[in-house]
């Protein structure tokens, strides 16, 4: 049975040309977000400092047209849609959601800035005209083939059906909620929250069904990934095993990496084969410091993150790496291939997401253990990084075989304490730094991919001692894709006895 499975395979490529115009009232507090000085100075140095990044300039930035914020309906697990759901939309008009003139208080900029989040950057064709029965049953077996979450209601969270033109349904894609939505095992869906759509095993299973569909030879193969990674993780300027991987992936060994993520881990775009990202929470955003797990981007204010959220929603491809640019086209074709969020759509986005709370363990551990475990994690060295009220002290700390220099010193907050976890993100990637930053433990219940790379899938893996061996399986991502890995570092908490590790351990999960 033949489903589109180009709605779910990550296209960087998008399509559309669409002007935007909005009112220009309100707009006076707005951050201006394109601001070359303050987007290179938002940017850690990365490991090798000769190779300066550089953003596109002001001028051709202007010139991509800003997104248009359609209204979104809910994607259901097909066959889970209200009855005539799709003849419905069918006849629905396009409708405009995000209007900056009517934005008045705080609470319509956050209720403005929730559609951004869940507005989606790319559009893949679902119905034309007439439903197709076989399509949508192709798609649901698919779905459920590869245990796509569903929530309690019957809708995936991760996408939006979005109706451009009357009597056309598509599918939005990779909206802040792609990757940042998470649904429970009671089916409600969090947002905010480390999502669990499974990336890359679609991403990864995409690629290999289209290899084995047209037959592809396996040189052939290797080379077609090697174009697609080029963009995604290329770093050619870094002499390492990884990037050579990158460069001439063997495209079994390849996909077998991408396969070997779990819901919560991917390779982000920028990341390496092998040395993928585990998606963060959002929750009480305002208060960290750096970004991402290697700091690679600093958050000094509402701007920063505006410019976060930009970069990442592929603007960063347009980057000069020291003269390497991951997206090699000319400009006049960029304007016409990527779109962006308007200044007041990055500024909405922001207060939503600096207004997202954590949500509280509702199971947790009796009283006592809790106490026990806090004055444990008081007596232990924990609490010099994982520093209350944040559970964090917003530092970053040097990556194995990464000597921070002194001008690093100065500028940023540095631990002196390496926690020796595996380097290669760090080092060996276009987000390489050389630190990895010291997460916040708040919401850490709720997490189910722990660590850089999301190695662990729980508290009691992190703290069990035979991670750190070399005959270890670990259950999250593996870059030994099913062999035995190591799971090295973070040696902290590893030699409590049993009752001490089970009260750290609710204390942990009670923040
Ligand atoms: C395709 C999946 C995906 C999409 C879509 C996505 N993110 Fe993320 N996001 C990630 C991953 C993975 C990371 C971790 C990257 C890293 O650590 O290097 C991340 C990190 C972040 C961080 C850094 C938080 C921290 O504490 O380090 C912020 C902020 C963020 N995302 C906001 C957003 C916003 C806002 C949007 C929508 C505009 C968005 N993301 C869309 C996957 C995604
Ligand atoms: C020297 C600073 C430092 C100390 C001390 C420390 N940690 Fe950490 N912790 C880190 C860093 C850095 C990471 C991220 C490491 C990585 O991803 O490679 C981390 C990650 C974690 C995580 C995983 C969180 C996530 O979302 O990935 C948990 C849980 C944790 N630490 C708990 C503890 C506990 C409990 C203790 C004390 C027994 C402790 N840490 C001591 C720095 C520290």
């Amino acid at each position: 049975m033949r489903h589109k499975k180009i709605v779910f395979i990550p296209a960087i490529i998008i399509a559309g040309l669409f002007l935007v115009s909005f009112g220009l009232n309100n707009m006076n507090d707005i951050p201006i977000l394109w601001e070359i000085s303050k987007l290179k100075s938002a940017h850690l140095p990365l490991v090798n400092k000769s190779i300066e990044v550089h953003p596109i300039a002001e001028d051709i930035y202007k010139k991509i047209p800003e997104r248009t914020a359609y209204k979104t309906y809910p994607f259901y697990m097909p066959g889970r849609e209200p009855k005539g759901y799709y003849e419905w939309l069918l006849k629905q008009e396009p409708e405009l959601v995000f209007d900056v003139a009517k934005l008045k208080t705080e609470e319509d900029w956050i209720k403005a800035g929730e559609l951004i989040y869940e507005m989606p950057q790319n559009f893949d064709r679902f119905i034309d005209s007439a439903v197709n029965m076989e399509e949508l049953q192709g798609m649901a077996a698919f779905m459920t083939s590869i245990h796509m979450p569903v929530s309690k209601d019957g809708t995936i969270p991760f996408f939006q059906i979005v109706v451009r033109k009357k009597g056309k349904i598509e599918v939005g894609t990779f909206a802040c909620g792609n990757c940042h939505n998470k649904v429970m095992p009671d089916g409600s869906v969090v947002k905010g929250a480390q999502g669990n759509y499974p990336f890359d095993k679609i991403f990864g299973g995409g690629l290999l069904a289209n290899i084995q569909e047209s037959k592809m030879a396996d040189s052939a193969a290797s080379v077609m990934l090697s174009q697609s990674f080029r963009g995604l993780f290329g770093a050619p300027w870094i002499e390492h095993e990884s990037q050579e991987f990158v460069k001439k992936p063997e495209y079994k060994r390849a996909i077998a990496v991408l396969l070997a993520t779990v819901p919560g881990v991917m390779h982000r775009h920028s990341s390496t084969l092998g040395a993928p990202t585990a998606i963060p929470d959002l929750f009480n955003l305002k208060e960290r410091k750096y970004l991402d797990r290697t700091g690679m981007l600093l958050h000094r204010d509402i701007g920063d993150l505006m410019r976060y959220a930009v970069l990442n929603q592929e603007m960063d491809f347009t980057n000069s790496y020291g003269g390497f640019k991951p997206d090699t086209r000319p400009d006049s074709v960029l304007l016409k291939r990527y779109t962006r969020f308007s200044d007041a759509q990055a500024y909405a986005l922001s207060k939503y997401i600096y207004s997202l709370r954590p949500l509280p363990n509702p199971d947790k551990a009796p009283a006592e253990l809790i106490a026990k475990g806090k004055a444990i994690f008081e007596q232990d060295v924990c609490i010099d990084c994982h520093t209350p009220p944040l559970y964090t002290n917003n530092k970053l700390t040097p990556v194995l075989g990464f000597v921070p220099s002194k001008e690093d010193k100065t500028r940023f907050d540095i631990s002196d304490i390496c926690v020796e976890t595996d380097p290669t993100l760090a080092l060996y990637s276009r987000r390489g730094t050389g630190y990895y930053k010291v997460p916040s433990l708040i919401g850490v219940w709720n997490r189910q991919a722990l660590m850089h790379s999301g190695y662990v899938t729980s508290l009691e893996e992190m703290f069990n001692p035979a991670r750190q061996k070399d005959d270890f399986i670990p259950s999250g991502f593996n870059p030994n894709a099913g062999q035995p890995f190591a799971v090295k570092g973070h040696s902290f908490g590893l030699d409590l006895n049993v009752e001490d590790k089970k009260a750290l351990l609710a204390f942990l999960r009670s923040l």
